[in-house]
């Protein structure tokens, strides 16, 4: 079976896929699956490649062309036929985590790896989740959300500093920012507006970070539960630079009865927000309440990612998880596939 594998994109963290691609490549149990890679470059364009850049997708000879309801056969370049019976899309953040790339694969009649549109769409729009989870008595951080601009006294009116402001569709920490004065938060605003029109502002929970892998379509699985500790917060350059003071406890040292809590959690928020396939949920816990800070559809898996790793560590090596995830896109076309779509 051809498993396309699809890679860069218009992200903040294209190098970062990359490296995800890298690995997942070189994971694939090769006695039943034959990687196709897929590269998008950061202008937006599809390549079929011979092999795995080591930091960029450029511009090459094989452009790809998407065919709607082409199937395994939606790609094709020029002078090559490519066919694909699933895709996985290893792409983070705007148009890679946020449906838009999961809706062109439903239009193509592809199988995909992990959420649906709107599952993918919903855990993207942080507020959005937020909503979803609190219906379900999930604890979320006390939040205001402003389109356009934002009101200062309303924020203070209603948090102590610090405060948390965010971008609401983004990720890897992004336009995030933690203020602490007004001074801060005034310029953290602008910032979150830069990267999107709706941006977030959130109590300060003064916990400790927990990550949780779920696995699985209807019947999701959790596995064992990470911590993750920044010296202040996660930032976007505690997370990619070499200089990160980061530690990743993989498993957390936690007491058995939290662990089982956060998974349960974990579980109900992937159910409620409509996710499928893989999602890592990711905690804030206080000594007094469990807080689920986020979802992320497409979790990262370098060697050092926390969604693989946890996996690893629960008894599914990263080979069989890729072999899983591909069975569950699997599982999920058939089901879409087999609904009737007139009367
Ligand atoms: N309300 C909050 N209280 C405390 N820390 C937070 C809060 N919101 C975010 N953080 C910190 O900021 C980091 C990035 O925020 P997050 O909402 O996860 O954005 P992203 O989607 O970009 O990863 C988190 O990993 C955490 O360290
Ligand atoms: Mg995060």
């Amino acid at each position: 079976m051809n498993v396309g594998i699809i890679f860069g994109g218009k992200s903040a963290e294209h190098e970062v896929s990359i490296q995800s691609a890298k690995n997942i490549v070189e994971a694939l149990d090769k006695n039943k699956f034959t990687p196709v890679l897929i590269g998008i470059s950061k202008e937006g364009k599809w390549f079929l490649l011979e092999e795995l850049p080591k930091t960029e997708v450029v511009e090459s000879e094989n452009e790809l062309k998407i065919i709607p309801g082409g199937g395994s056969q939606f790609l094709t370049t020029d002078k090559k036929s490519v066919s694909v019976e699933v895709v996985f899309p290893v792409l983070h953040g705007p148009n890679g985590e946020d449906g838009t790339i999961q809706g062109l694969f439903r239009m193509a009649d592809v199988p995909f790896v992990g959420s649906g549109l709107l599952g993918s769409a919903v855990a993207m729009d942080k507020q959005v989740s937020k909503k979803l989870l609190e219906s379900k008595g999930i604890s979320v951080a006390k939040y205001l959300s402003f389109e356009e601009s934002a009101n200062i006294d309303s924020i203070e009116k209603e948090f102590n500093y610090p405060v948390f402001v965010k971008p609401a569709n983004l990720g890897s920490s992004v336009g995030v920012s933690k203020a602490k004065s007004r001074k801060d938060l005034k310029s953290a605003l602008e910032k979150a507006f830069r990267y999107d029109n709706k941006v977030l502002v959130e109590e300060f929970i003064d916990g400790k970070e927990f990550e949780c892998s779920v696995l699985g379509n209807r019947k999701p699985k959790a596995s064992k539960v990470g911590e993750v500790r920044p010296e202040d917060f996660y930032s976007y350059e505690e997370k990619y630079s070499d200089k990160s003071q980061t530690e990743l406890k993989i498993p957390a040292d936690i007491d058995q009865s939290l662990e089982n809590e956060i998974r349960k959690i974990a579980v109900e928020a992937f159910k409620v927000n409509m996710c499928k396939g893989m999602a890592r949920i990711d905690f804030l816990v206080t000594g007094k309440r469990i807080y689920v800070n986020e979802l992320n559809t497409i979790p990262g898996f370098t060697k050092i990612s926390m969604y693989p790793k946890l996996w690893e560590v629960s008894g599914v090596d990263y080979q069989n998880l890729i072999t899983e995830l591909i069975e569950l896109a699997l599982e999920n076309y058939k089901d879409k596939d087999e609904l009737k779509t007139s009367y």
